[in-house]
């Protein structure tokens, strides 16, 4: 049985490709989705990906990794990931190793976009890379938890 990644987006990632395009580019929510299900074939595991606008909804996805014991999640949290110490704590709070993703580079962006409560429940953070972040994050993570299965 191939092993189970959660990929989490929150708040207005569904309007990828319609949405300030010159930061966040065309491509779609779908596109993403895509792209994460054809890397994670590709490494070796199964991409179960979800979207919502609500914070609670992403905290209880997180809870419900750990319930079914989902090996690692990738998240891009949103706006969230800059006020959320909620959802920090969620992640904390299930031990699963996560990867955050953003596809604007948030560092060369306003300021309040240079915090992160997710970065550090997070053992890496990836962003300014489009959507192709999200693949890059699939693959670490999957190096990650093949090297923690052997260790
Ligand atoms: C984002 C960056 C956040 O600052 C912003 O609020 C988003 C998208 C990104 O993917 O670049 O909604 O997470």
């Amino acid at each position: 049985m191939p092993q189970t990644i959660y990929v989490l987006n929150g708040p207005n990632l569904n309007l990828l490709g319609t949405r300030e395009p010159a930061i966040y580019g065309h491509a779609t929510l779908a596109d993403v989705e895509r792209l994460c299900a054809e890397t994670a074939s590709s490494v070796g595991v199964t991409a179960v990906c979800r979207q919502s606008n609500h914070e609670g909804q992403l905290i209880d996805w997180i809870h419900e990794a750990r319930d079914k014991q989902v090996s690692g999640i990738v998240i891009n949290a949103g706006a969230y990931t800059h006020t959320s110490i909620a959802l920090h704590d969620a992640l904390v709070g299930v031990q699963i190793p996560t990867v955050e993703v953003h596809v604007s580079n948030v560092f060369a962006r306003e300021d309040f976009r240079h915090h992160s409560f997710i970065a550090k429940a997070a053992f890496a953070s990836l962003c300014g890379f489009g959507i192709d972040g999200y693949r890059l994050a699939i693959t670490g993570l999957a190096a990650k938890i093949s090297a923690s299965s052997k260790s």
